[in-house]
């Protein structure tokens, strides 16, 4: 279980017995790290700052923290340990040995599917480059770069795969990875929503709780493979992934908390007012959350899929916690109800479930999302404020499958483009809204202090003091 961190690739995959994918993958890290330089941490790569790396994929004591250079974080490839015996407990080949290698017919929808996440990975780094200038606090700015290295692991994770298992397509595909860029027109990344802007600490907070967690769910669903290598790899990426959706919603959190704490001490829920004294106002909070939950339940892709029937089917993809379900785990004869529109309303329509496993998986990501908003309303009902959030309806804002470009409100409503229209910037942030939530963002870096719009956290980072110098700028 321990890795090797005398090779130029820490790894606990006996790289060094491979010598051409060894080769092959030193090749690519000098790309990888100039992609760093250029797309990483704006301004930030002589920080020493208090990481985390991994050093074991053992659960209990996996993690080291000491200061680092991000350039110099020890990135590498790191799998959990093989399963004995494992089997195939879903789809078409249930109960057959767990694949080692990569079957040819499933070829091209394994590399799709390996290419699709590990596109995912660099590009949150692009979306949070500019962030480091403006962060709430050292602890934040840590938190962020712990962010940023790990999603960079995370797209080692996924090129190893591509190197070791996709020979020359693979190696094309791992540096096309380092080519695209987000938000870029001629070669953007593949899903939309690694395309849209990070630009302030709000939507960091709402992307690592809403967009994060879509990580986790399609990791999830991933760990369940049939084939073994990316089943063990992406268990062992779930286990760095809890740290950021951490960061959103005690971000969030904290965020909620310093506002309630100003409307008391005015006694005020006057958005003027409470704007005045330099913090987020809550219906803000609230358009902020029904942007990043609509754009971010788009990445589960359309409600019915073939796609989706064939991953499960040829046991590329499973459903989120698929070994806990109690079903014949083939589906071949189960349902389930997806939305459409019919005569300007909402309706349920019952499809095969094999072709709603993109809206299965959306709805178990649904109820986890949603349980962190009760958390959050909890916050604001402590302060006595009469005031909820609310996960938008999931038709609300959607661009992918039967939904998309039709207009509905956060309450589920099917509205006309008029409607829309006059309703808009009561819903999703509004060009003065995030105007207004740039004009707080500015650098608060003395350990221990934070920006006036967010309360400091509740604990250090490995029990280390708040006022701990997370960063050292050197
Ligand atoms: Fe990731
Ligand atoms: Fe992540």
């Amino acid at each position: 279980m321990s890795i090797n961190y005398s090779e130029k690739i820490p790894n606990n995959v006996n790289l060094s017995e491979d010598r051409t994918l060894q080769r092959a993958l030193e090749q690519w890290q000098p790309n990888y790290l100039n992609w760093w330089n250029d797309m990483g941490p704006d301004g930030s790569q002589n920080f020493d700052v208090y990481l985390r790396t991994a050093v074991s994929v053992d659960p209990q004591g996996w993690a080291q923290f000491g200061h680092v250079k991000m350039l110099d974080y020890r990135w590498g490839i790191f799998l959990n340990p093989a399963e004995q015996d494992r089997k195939i407990h879903f789809g078409d080949h249930l109960g057959d040995d767990a694949w080692q290698e990569v079957p040819g017919e499933y070829r091209a929808n394994l590399r799709r599917i390996i290419v699709t996440q590990g596109d995912t990975e660099p590009a949150s780094v692009e979306q949070q480059r500019h962030l480091g200038l403006t962060a709430p606090s050292q602890y934040d700015l840590r938190n962020l770069f712990q962010v940023n290295v790990e999603e960079g692991r995370h797209l080692w994770a996924m090129v190893y795969l591509l190197h070791k298992y996709f020979g020359r397509d693979g190696r094309e595909e791992g540096e096309a990875l380092l080519e695209r860029r987000s938000g870029q027109t001629d070669n953007p990344r593949i899903l939309q929503a690694f395309n849209e802007q990070t630009p302030d600490w709000l939507s960091f907070f709402m992307f690592t709780y809403f967009t994060d967690r879509d990580g986790k769910f399609q990791l999830c669903a991933l760990a369940e493979s049939a084939f073994d290598p990316l089943a063990r790899t992406t268990k062992f990426m779930l286990t760095e992934e809890a740290h950021h959706m951490f960061v959103g919603e005690s971000g969030v959190g904290r965020v909620i908390s310093r506002t309630c704490q100003v409307m008391n001490e005015l006694k005020t829920d006057d958005v003027a007012k409470i704007r005045a004294a330099g913090v987020i106002d809550l219906p803000t909070l609230q358009r902020y959350l029904n942007f990043h939950f609509s754009v971010t339940i788009d990445l589960f892709g359309a409600d019915e899929s073939s796609n989706a029937a064939t991953f499960y089917s040829t046991g590329l993809k499973g459903r989120f916690e698929e070994g806990k379900r109690t079903d014949d785990h083939r589906l071949r004869s189960d349902s389930y109800k997806v939305l459409e529109v019919r005569n300007g309303q909402l309706v349920e329509k019952e499809v095969p479930m094999l072709n709603a496993l993109n809206e299965v998986l959306r709805d178990d990501y649904i109820k986890d999302s949603i349980a962190g908003v009760g958390r959050w309303n909890k916050i604001i009902e402590k302060a006595g404020i009469p005031f909820q959030l609310k996960a938008p309806h999931k038709a609300f804002h959607r661009n992918i499958g039967a939904l998309a470009g039709v207009k509905v409100s956060p309450d589920g409503k099917v509205i006309s483009a008029a409607e829309w229209a006059a309703h808009a910037d009561q819903w999703l942030p509004s060009a003065s809204d995030r105007a207004f939530v740039a004009s707080l963002m500015g650098r608060c870096i003395e350990p221990g202090k934070f920006a006036n719009w967010i309360a400091p956290p509740v604990m250090g980072i490995n029990r280390q003091p708040i006022n701990f110098d997370y960063v050292r700028f050197n």
